[in-house]
């Protein structure tokens, strides 16, 4: 009974309204606060796009630096938190542990989780975005069995997440421009996305009055699953298991056969029915980062270009309009700037965090934001009556 409409998967169905990010998928347009993407990725700081998505506008240089000094004085996770580290498993995967570190958060920050006052939502939400790379990084140091590396404050948002990763005791440790830059657009890339599966998770956790860390953290699970931000790692493993040229033909024939479930995966997208503006810039990053460490010859990066090539001159992605989206050159690029694949989707995260926390704030501060409930299909048995046990 009542009246509403039937939409599996939410294709046609818009759940609120909003000023942050806005996407013409046919066209291939994505902006934050009506900036192109490519524009912020090229010359924005991660903080300048955070600035921008937090609160509407770019920085002006004293905001800027205001932002700038209120991340680096939260970047610093609290030292009992060390000890939820070691009891996960070492070989557990990241996005395990960043569920849970996170979630945890709430039961450190008492003073931050009343969303009712606008203090300690900010509070809350500097919080998350200073302790992100902090919390991913000592995820990653404790699968590999090493110290964990405290933030360095004078380093960029970026160029500090690359060194409390890949650091030393006892080692001289210098961020790699290109690679810091590499890392910035990265981040900048994925910072938001409108209301993709896990915004819209962050949103419908934060419409019941859940505090933000427990509503970021619903959002990290959700990042977590391979047809959303586990596709880039996806990808990687794909084109390593294609491993060279002359086997894509076997592979296209297999994506394109409907009884096999097989996808290229970095191919398609449920918004862009058109190239994803993020993956072209990827693409020239995933070049330069090649480069600087060396790795031009890369035989899966010549895998990807021909892989690529050929979907897109083939009439089944054609006329599906399939195309690379952003995960498909993203895999290559972690991989050579150090990373295991199991941390891809945690960078992701880390980038997502930002857009997660300007979506929610932007629901709270919404005068006419109710609590997300969804109806259904009823589908099941008619109403009858219960049978005991015996006569069963
Ligand atoms: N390879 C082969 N065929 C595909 C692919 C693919 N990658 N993607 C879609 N199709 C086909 C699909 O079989 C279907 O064919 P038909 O109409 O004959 O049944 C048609 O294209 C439409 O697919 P869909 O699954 O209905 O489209 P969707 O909007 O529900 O799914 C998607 C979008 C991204 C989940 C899907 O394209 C996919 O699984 N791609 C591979 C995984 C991937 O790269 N995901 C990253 C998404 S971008 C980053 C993010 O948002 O986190």
């Amino acid at each position: 009974s009542g009246c509403f409409t039937y939409d599996p998967g939410f294709t046609s169905t818009a759940s609120c309204e909003s000023k942050i990010t806005y996407i013409d998928g046919d066209k291939g347009i994505l902006l934050y606060r009506g900036y192109p993407i490519d524009q912020l990725a090229e010359n924005c700081t991660f903080l300048e796009t955070a600035y921008l998505l937090l609160y509407g506008e770019l920085p002006k240089a004293e905001q800027y630096e205001g932002l700038k000094e209120r991340i680096t004085k939260h970047t610093m996770v609290h030292e009992q938190m060390n000890r939820f580290y070691t009891g996960f498993r070492r070989d557990a995967h990241p996005m395990a542990v960043m569920v849970g570190v996170v979630g945890a958060l709430s039961a450190f920050y008492h003073d931050s989780i009343d969303i009712k006052d606008p203090r300690q939502r900010e509070m809350a939400s500097i919080r998350m975005i200073a302790k992100m790379p902090t919390i991913a990084a000592m995820a990653y140091k404790y699968s590999v069995g090493q110290p964990f590396v405290y933030p360095k404050n004078d380093l960029d948002y970026s160029a500090n997440f690359l060194r409390m990763c890949f650091a030393v005791p006892c080692e001289e440790y210098q961020v790699d421009p290109v690679l810091a830059r590499a890392m910035r657009r990265i981040f900048i890339l994925h910072a938001d996305h409108e209301q993709n599966a896990s915004t819209s998770t962050v949103r419908l956790a934060g419409s019941s009055g859940a505090n933000p860390f427990a509503c970021i953290s619903a959002g990290i699970a959700c990042l977590w699953g391979p047809a959303h931000g586990g596709a880039n790692e996806a990808a990687l493993t794909m084109l390593e298991e294609i491993g060279s040229v002359d086997r894509i033909p076997e592979y296209i024939k297999r994506a394109k056969d409907k009884n096999d479930s097989f996808r290229l995966m970095g191919f398609g997208h449920r918004v862009y029915k058109n190239y994803d503006p993020r993956a072209k810039i990827m693409q020239k990053t995933c070049h330069e980062v090649l480069d600087a460490v060396g790795h031009h010859d890369d035989p899966i990066l010549k895998v990807a270009m021909e892989l690529e090539r050929i979907a897109l001159s083939d009439d089944y992605f054609v006329q599906k309009k399939l195309y690379p989206n952003i995960d498909f050159y993203s895999g290559i690029t972690l991989k050579a700037l150090g990373f295991p694949t199991d941390m891809f989707t945690v960078l992701f995260a880390i980038a997502r965090t930002v857009g997660w926390i300007a979506q929610w704030m932007e629901m709270i501060e919404d005068p006419s934001q109710r609590i997300g409930r969804p109806r259904q299909l009823y589908t099941g048995a008619p109403e009858r009556a219960y049978v005991p046990v015996e006569a069963r």
